[in-house]
């Protein structure tokens, strides 16, 4: 039996066959990520520059010599965003965040031509939500946001010790059942004192490269939805 490690990383090599030379990359975050990095390195197939979602991943990179752009040096999108996730639904929708670098995931994947998800055949599900939903905030809007995400039927929890890039708190929303994620992440990033939320429906996966015991399945996202 494969570890969720090793599924990982078996993901995370089968990416790297999607890149070619010269590709400017966009870089999520996340222990698959950092499996992707290590793997972008062992096969020889690093990117010419590459924008990142969180420090984590910059040092991971910079490490390794690949240079790390701010997203105002771009003229045009990224070729490729390639990121993990914490839920996929069949529609190719997730739940992001566990890292809590959400915001400027989602940033770094609008700005890119393609979204690549990583997973391991853990994370996919039927509908979203089983995995609590992150989603960043500013402090001084807290009682409020709770009160908020209340009202839309699920359960906040801080994420306690937590700060991320951007210098604010994250909250934990458990007990949602998301059948109409595009609805939910708008309703919920309506909420004043919202920075952003980990549902990723506007901006779902492009494919889903699946690790399963058997190998890595490839998804694209339906046409239809
Ligand atoms: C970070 C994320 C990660 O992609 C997500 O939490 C999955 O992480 P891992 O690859 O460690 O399982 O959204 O904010």
């Amino acid at each position: 039996m494969k570890t969720q490690t090793e599924l990982k990383k078996e993901v995370a090599l089968a990416a790297c066959q999607q890149l070619t030379p010269g590709m400017l990359l966009g870089i999520g975050t996340g222990s698959t990520i950092d499996l992707f990095i290590e793997a972008m390195a062992e096969m020889g197939v690093l990117p010419r520059a590459a924008v990142s979602s969180s420090e984590r991943s910059t040092e991971r990179l910079r490490a390794l010599g690949v240079e790390v752009w701010p997203l105002d040096r771009l003229e045009a999108p990224l070729d490729l965003y390639i990121d993990g996730a914490d839920e996929v639904d069949p529609q190719a929708c997730l739940i992001k965040g566990g890292g809590a670098a959400l915001t400027r995931e989602k940033i770094v994947a609008s700005a890119s031509r393609r979204f690549l998800c990583l997973v391991d055949a853990s994370k996919e599900v039927s509908v979203l939500g089983s995995f609590a939903l992150p989603v960043e905030f500013l402090a001084i809007a807290q009682r409020p946001v709770f009160w908020a995400l209340q009202a839309l039927g699920g359960e906040p929890r801080l994420r306690e010790g937590v700060i991320t890039d951007n210098g604010n708190p994250v909250v934990d929303v458990h007990g949602l059942r998301i059948a109409q994620p595009a609805d939910l992440e708008d309703r919920i990033n309506a909420i004043p004192g919202v920075v952003e939320n980990g549902i990723f429906a506007r901006h779902r996966a492009d494919e889903v490269l699946v690790a399963t015991p058997s190998g890595v399945l490839r998804r694209h996202r339906p046409a239809t939805s």
